[in-house]
């Protein structure tokens, strides 16, 4: 409950040897090391996976809840899977759309995103810093929740069904 995930799509573990006039140069490895110090010192656990199959990614989804947050870069999935779609509305999970390269300005077959819709927002063609101005609201949208809970809380009015949001 309440923690931040970032899901990496196909080929993002070749982050760094990929194409790196687009992609760049830092590794995954880097990138996911710098989202969970951040959200440390936010008090936040932030964790990170990548997977090429992406059943692995629907199933991962689909266990998160409405209390978790998803930054998510489904590489080439982005243009084709409906099942990521059904995924992310299936749980009502706020999830914000991520892209290391500016999708818009590459082949047409990039520039529509299938996933966009179950999304609460996208960030496109800032690099690396696509993840970390995604961690930054996505910190900013749990401290905000986690203050409207205790608030809630501290006033009597948890939900009668499950004593939670
Ligand atoms: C990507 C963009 C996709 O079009 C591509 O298939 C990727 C990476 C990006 O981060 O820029 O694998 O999601």
């Amino acid at each position: 409950m309440n923690r931040i995930h970032v899901f990496h799509g196909v080929n993002l573990h070749l982050l760094g040897q990929r194409e790196p006039d687009i992609y760049g140069k830092t590794t995954l490895d880097e990138v996911n090391g710098r989202l969970i110090e951040t959200g440390q010192t936010h008090g936040f656990t932030v964790e990170c996976h990548q997977t090429n199959y992406e059943g692995e990614l629907v199933d991962w989804i689909t266990k998160l809840t409405p209390a978790d947050f998803l930054i998510l870069n489904p590489g080439a999935w982005t243009h084709t899977s409906y099942a990521l779609y059904d995924a992310i509305k299936g749980v009502n999970v706020p999830a914000l759309e991520v892209h290391l390269s500016n999708i818009y300005a590459r082949e047409g077959f990039r520039s529509h995103s299938v996933i966009a819709g179950a999304c609460v927002g996208q960030i496109s063609g800032l690099g690396t810093d696509s993840y970390f101005l995604a961690l930054a609201y996505a910190l900013e949208f749990q401290k905000y929740r986690q203050k409207e809970r205790n608030s809630n809380h501290e006033a009597g009015k948890d939900s009668p069904e499950t004593g939670r949001e």
